[in-house]
């Protein structure tokens, strides 16, 4: 195969490099190509552009593979924790079992929030939304850290790790014991990761609390799940908001924010209402597929659809599986998984979504397990970001010990061109 493209322009033939992956994936390399030829490459949305290299997560879109550090994620997801996986991408492998317990350790240190910040907390509105509180503190410990706040500095971004990693179970917990009213749990750190922040989002002071390892072990797969995803939005925004050399916090709390969307992680949300709101208007499946494909309807088909999947999300896979194996153990009926299952089986046979190649992607089913294991509904995203941190600490690592320039896209100006300056009282209506 050829290593070199041409592109004729104005009639002069100009070469471009071919990069190569090491799965066999191609991208023409067009960093000189404005110093060569005057002309920029026009990509809104970014539909096929490659924004960096990565030696983190492989997606072969077309086929339904997704590999975290070149392990799939089938087996990651049957035989890893999450806090392992977790480690496996910030550290770029897999660990040894005592870099694993010093891991466990130096995150068992950091599980507590300071005392100031639960203040914070209380300054919210008991309905506010916990993707805002959370991405809120999140910011708000570069507040609280300042000694460790140079991404260059990698002792200092190794505390940051911990603490981030550490904290984030307790803020999410605290996020959602605000909107009841309930007093906050401090961690016990007898427990691991999961179990922990199952109980400080479950538990009450009163009650002792014991952790059901199907749940425990159901949400371990459902965060190895959303560890990462390569450039998604969300991590490209952490990228973007790094590259300036902003700190781990605060371009943790920029990728909260963009996940918190229902065309990303808020779908997850999003899927639950749709569900909900077919059961309580008695609608079929087959009116709803029907509206989701009316241009003039805005409903649409959420938990469907993918920007790199166009086969299959391996994920949603796993997780329909796994749905049906915890309510099963769980003993629990869900009206909304048979109206899940049952427009994905329209839609899956429906012209519109084959030609579109739209099949159900990681958050089709997620919310549905999320619910069964007693999640609220309004922290199901908040469940993706707690996932998705190890991911987003990960590419923002890559991008710093790589000296990435400053992430600044270009544009093609469409306005108006050059006109004099008018005063106000000779302006026309
Ligand atoms: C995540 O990128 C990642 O990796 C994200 C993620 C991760 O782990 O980080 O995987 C997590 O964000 C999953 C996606 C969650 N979002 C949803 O489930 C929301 C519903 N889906 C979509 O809005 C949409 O499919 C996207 C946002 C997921 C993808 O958008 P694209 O790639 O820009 O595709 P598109 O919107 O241009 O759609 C192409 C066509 C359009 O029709 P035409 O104009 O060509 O006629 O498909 C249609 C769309 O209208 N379409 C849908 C649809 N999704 C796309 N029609 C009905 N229902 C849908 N869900």
């Amino acid at each position: 195969m050829t290593d070199t493209a041409k592109l004729e322009i104005d009639g002069k033939v100009h070469e471009l490099k071919i990069i190569t992956g090491s799965e066999g994936e191609r991208g023409i390399d067009i960093a000189s190509l404005r110093a060569d030829t005057g002309c920029i490459t026009l990509d809104p949305a970014y539909k096929n552009t490659g924004s960096c290299l990565s030696n983190i997560t492989f997606i072969d879109g077309e086929k339904g593979i997704l590999r975290y550090r070149g392990y799939p994620i089938e087996q990651l997801a049957e035989q890893s924790s999450f806090l392992e996986v977790a480690y496996l991408l910030i550290h770029d492998d897999l660990p040894t079992r005592d870099q694993y317990e010093e891991w466990s350790e130096a995150l068992r240190y950091h599980t507590m929030l300071h005392e100031d910040l639960r203040a914070l907390f209380a300054a919210f509105p008991k309905n506010a939304h916990p993707m805002a509180v959370s991405a809120a503190v999140v910011s708000a410990l570069s507040t609280f850290y300042t000694e460790d706040l140079d991404p260059t500095d990698e002792r200092q971004v190794m505390n940051s790790i911990e603490r981030l990693v550490a904290k984030f179970p307790t803020i999410i917990a605290y996020s959602h014991k605000h909107s009841l009213g309930q007093p906050f749990l401090y961690p016990d750190n007898r427990l691991g990761y999961v179990a922990n922040f199952l109980r400080m989002m479950f538990g009450t002071p009163c009650e002792e609390f014991h952790v059901d390892p199907v749940v425990e072990r159901a949400i371990n797969v459902l965060l190895i799940l959303h560890a990462d995803h390569e450039q998604n939005c969300s991590t490209s925004t952490v990228r973007l908001v790094g590259s300036s050399r902003a700190n781990l916090f605060a371009s943790t709390a920029a990728g909260i924010h963009a996940l918190w969307g229902p065309r990303h992680g808020g779908a997850n949300q999003s899927v639950i209402e749709m569900l909900e709101s077919i059961a309580d208007e008695g609608l079929s499946a087959r009116q709803f597929v029907d509206r989701a494909k009316d241009k003039n309807d805005t409903s649409r088909l959420m938990g469907f659809g993918h920007r790199v999947y166009r086969n299959f999300d391996p994920r949603a896979t796993i997780i329909k599986k796994a749905a049906d194996d915890v309510l099963g153990k769980l003993g629990v009926t869900t009206k909304l998984l048979e109206i899940a299952v049952e427009l994905a089986e329209i839609a899956l046979s429906d012209e519109y979504f084959i030609s579109r190649k739209l099949y159900p992607n990681v958050d089709f089913y997620s919310g549905i397990i999320f619910k069964a294991l007693g999640i609220p509904v309004a922290s199901f995203t908040t469940m993706f970001a707690m996932g998705r941190l190890p991911g987003w600490i990960a590419q923002w690592r890559e991008l710093v010990i790589e000296d990435q320039a400053i992430g600044r896209p270009r544009q093609i100006y469409v306005g108006p061109s050059m006109r004099d300056f008018v005063s106000i009282d000779q302006r026309k209506a």
